[in-house]
C-alpha cells in the first residue's frame, strides 16, 4: 500500500480562506477527497464542528455532504454526463425542501456569477474544460454550504476568467462568511488567501500567514511544521542555499532554536 499522506495535521477555522500548494503527486487531491468523505483514510481522523466525520453514515453523512460543498479536480467526479447544466446544479438541492422554481432561480443565479449565462441546457460534454470546472463550482455551492473544498478551480481557465473566479471566491468568503479550502497552482489565487500550506510527499511542510506587510510568500516568513515525532522539513530555498547540507547542529538558546550547518570533517574544529 502506498501512503499518499502521512503525519498530516491541519485545522481550518470558520470563515478562513486557506490555500494548499505543492508539486504534482504531493497528495493535495487525496487530502480533499478524505476531508469530503469521498475516500476513507486507512488511519487518522477527520473532524467537522466537533464531530468525527469518519464515522458518519446515513443521515449524518447526508447532512455533512449538504454542509460541505466539494469541487473535485476531475469534472467526471462532479457532474453527471447525461444531465444538462441546470439539472446538475439542481440535483444536490433535491433534499433542500426548496420549491423547484426557487431551485432553478438559484441555479441560474450561480451560473450568472460564474459567467455561464446561456449554457443552462448544455450537457457537460458540450462544454469546455474550464466551463465544466465552473459548473462543478456551481454544483458545490448549490446547497449553500458552510465549507467549500475546491481542487484546482482555475486549472483550465484563462487569466481573465481566473480573475472572475478569484473575485467570486473572495466575495463568498468575505461577504457570506464561507470557509474555503482551495488547492491551487495559481500564485495569484494563493496570494489572496489568509494562509497557504505547502504539501510535499504527503506531508504539510511549511505554511505562510498572509498579512498586509507580507502578501507574497516570503521565504524568510515561512513557518516550518514540526510533526509529533519532531520531524521537520527544511524548505527548498534553504536546501538550495546550503547545497552540501547533510546535518545540522541544534542549539537551544533561551527561547530560540538554532540550526547550524554541521560538517563531520569540521568536528575537531568544533570541539
Ligand atoms: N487511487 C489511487 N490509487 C493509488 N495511488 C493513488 C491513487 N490516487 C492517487 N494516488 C497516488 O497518491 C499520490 C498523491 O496523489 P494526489 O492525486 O493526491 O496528488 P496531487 O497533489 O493532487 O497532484 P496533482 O497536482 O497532479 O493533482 C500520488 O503519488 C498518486 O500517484
Ligand atoms: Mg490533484
Amino acid at each position: 500500500m502506498f501512503p499518499a499522506l502521512r503525519g498530516l495535521d491541519l485545522a481550518i477555522n470558520k470563515g478562513q480562506l486557506i490555500s494548499i500548494i505543492g508539486p504534482s503527486g504531493a497528495g493535495k487531491s487525496t487530502l480533499l477527497r478524505l476531508i469530503s468523505a469521498f475516500d476513507q483514510p486507512s488511519s487518522g481522523e477527520i473532524w467537522f464542528e466537533g464531530k468525527l466525520v469518519n464515522r458518519f453514515t446515513g443521515k449524518n453523512l447526508l447532512e455533512y455532504r449538504q454542509n460541505v460543498g466539494v469541487m473535485y479536480q476531475d469534472p467526471r467526479d462532479n457532474l453527471i454526463w447525461s444531465l444538462n447544466v441546470l439539472q446538475n446544479i439542481m440535483l444536490p438541492m433535491r433534499y433542500s425542501g426548496k420549491f423547484p422554481w426557487h431551485q432553478k432561480e438559484q441555479a441560474i443565479d450561480l451560473l450568472t456569477h460564474l459567467g455561464l449565462e446561456g449554457k443552462e441546457y448544455r450537457k457537460p460534454s458540450q462544454l469546455s474544460g474550464g466551463e465544466q470546472q465552473r459548473v462543478s463550482i456551481a454544483v458545490a455551492l448549490a446547497n449553500e454550504p458552510t465549507l467549500l473544498l475546491a481542487d484546482e478551480p482555475t486549472g483550465e481557465l484563462d487569466s481573465l476568467t481566473t480573475t472572475v473566479i478569484i473575485d467570486y471566491f473572495s466575495m463568498l468568503n468575505q461577504d457570506l462568511g464561507l470557509s474555503i479550502l482551495v488547492v491551487t497552482h495559481d500564485k495569484r489565487f494563493a496570494k489572496m488567501t489568509d494562509k497557504t500550506f505547502k504539501i510535499q510527499d504527503g506531508r504539510l511542510t511549511t505554511y505562510h500567514v498572509r498579512s498586509k506587510e507580507t502578501p507574497d510568500i516570503d521565504y524568510d516568513e515561512q513557518i516550518v511544521i514540526v510533526d509529533s515525532q519532531g520531524n521537520l522539513r527544511l524548505p527548498h530555498e534553504v536546501m538550495r542555499q546550503f547545497k552540501e547540507l547533510k546535518s545540522v547542529k541544534v542549539k537551544i538558546n533561551d527561547k530560540r532554536i538554532e540550526l547550524i550547518p554541521f560538517h563531520e570533517r569540521n568536528r575537531s574544529k568544533e570541539k
